[in-house]
């Protein structure tokens, strides 16, 4: 296709085209008479390009994001834009609530300029929280030989211990009956998301890191794999009958963490569940009587690897639950690692 067509087709200009042609985020063929000519691949790339660049992003880390993973097919690309998408909505769905609490907290009065400049705050807070996230264990780098290194032994501080007891006992407690969904949050190579295929349940697994989905896509053809994060998961509202995650909560603060907890309300139908197993103390209490034993024990590996991630407070997930209506039941494996399973009161929708 050439360019004019293309940039009718994208409802963008030629000009446009040309210019992330010569940013080298795009390079078309040209024939013998110089025009240039696109192939479906590219053109479903540039549109790609239009909607990273309408949700702000520079044309250098756009073309960080679509260089680094090398060869992209077009079903990638739309893995990419629905999960900008995904957060472009969701920051449009806190702007909508943040009027609409706006609103109705001043219905007879006036509006002050007060009460506006709170909930400016407030929604600047919760998109600055969306976006906080970054990946500083560089978790693409990792998805090659991650399940390898889940195998190892012997070291003083193991934190892959009781792993498989703890996948088996998300399996066994989440009550999921074939043909319906679960969502495997941090899903990296599909470990625990793989156990529910053979039950002939679809699982869609998300992950930020676009090695680990291929990895886990390479190993389970079956479950379906989408590009996003906790913070702003790439699934409509109230379309999950099952929502588990293994290993991967850690990876982020504990603020970040209730937010995650919202978007995991979000998704999950009323009456759904949600098991969670990962590395938390049962309480900061506990988590200081652990620190002190490996002071005391001198293991500077263990304090080094608890402190450099974000073990969860359980207490402060399971009140989180709690209060917004879910029972709560929790199982410790070991002193660092506990699962969480919590079910949804309220009306199944028709
Ligand atoms: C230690 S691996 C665990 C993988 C798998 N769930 C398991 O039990 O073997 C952590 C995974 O969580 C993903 N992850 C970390 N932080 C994330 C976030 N904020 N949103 C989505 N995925 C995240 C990583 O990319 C990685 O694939």
């Amino acid at each position: 296709m050439y360019i004019k067509e293309v940039a009718r087709r994208l409802n963008t200009t030629t000009r446009t085209i040309r210019f992330y042609e010569e940013k080298g985020l795009i390079s078309p063929t040209k024939q013998d008479n110089q025009y240039r000519t696109f192939t479906d691949e590219e053109i479903v790339r540039i549109s790609t390009i239009l909607a990273l660049r309408e949700f702000g992003l520079g044309i250098r880390d756009i073309k960080q994001l679509l260089n680094e993973q090398g060869q992209y097919r077009i079903h990638d690309y739309f893995n990419i834009q629905r999960a900008v998408l995904f957060e472009k909505w969701l920051e449009t769905k806190d702007m909508i609530h943040t009027i609409d609490r706006l609103l109705e907290q001043n219905m007879d009065q006036s509006i002050s300029r007060e009460d506006i400049f709170t909930l400016s705050k407030h929604l600047k807070r919760l998109k600055s929280l969306r976006k906080s996230w970054h990946d500083k264990w560089d978790f693409d780098s990792q998805a090659a030989d991650y399940d390898q290194s889940l195998k190892m032994h012997g070291f003083r501080f193991n934190v892959h211990q009781d792993y498989e007891t703890a996948l088996e006992k998300v399996v066994d407690t989440m009550p999921l009956e074939a043909a319906q969904t679960c969502l495997d949050i941090g899903v990296g190579t599909g470990n625990l998301g793989a156990k529910f295929l053979t039950k002939g349940i679809h699982v869609i697994g998300v992950d930020q890191s676009e090695k680990m989905l291929q990895a886990c896509k390479q190993k389970y053809p079956e479950m379906e794999v989408r590009k996003g994060h906790f913070l702003a998961l790439p699934i409509l509202d109230q379309h999950m009958d099952g929502i588990v995650s293994s290993y991967a909560l850690h990876h982020i603060s504990d603020e970040q963490k209730l937010l995650a907890l919202v978007e995991m309300d979000r998704v999950l139908r009323p009456k759904g569940a949600i098991c969670i197993v990962d590395l938390m103390f049962q309480d900061d209490s506990q988590r200081k009587e652990v620190l002190q034993h490996f002071e005391e024990s001198g293991n500077k590996e263990a304090i080094y690897a608890i402190e450099d991630e974000f073990y969860a407070n359980r207490s402060l997930l399971v009140d989180w639950l709690q209060s917004h209506n879910y029972q709560v039941t929790t199982h410790t494996f070991n002193p660092i690692l506990s699962m969480i399973y919590a079910t949804k009161n309220g009306q199944e929708m028709d």
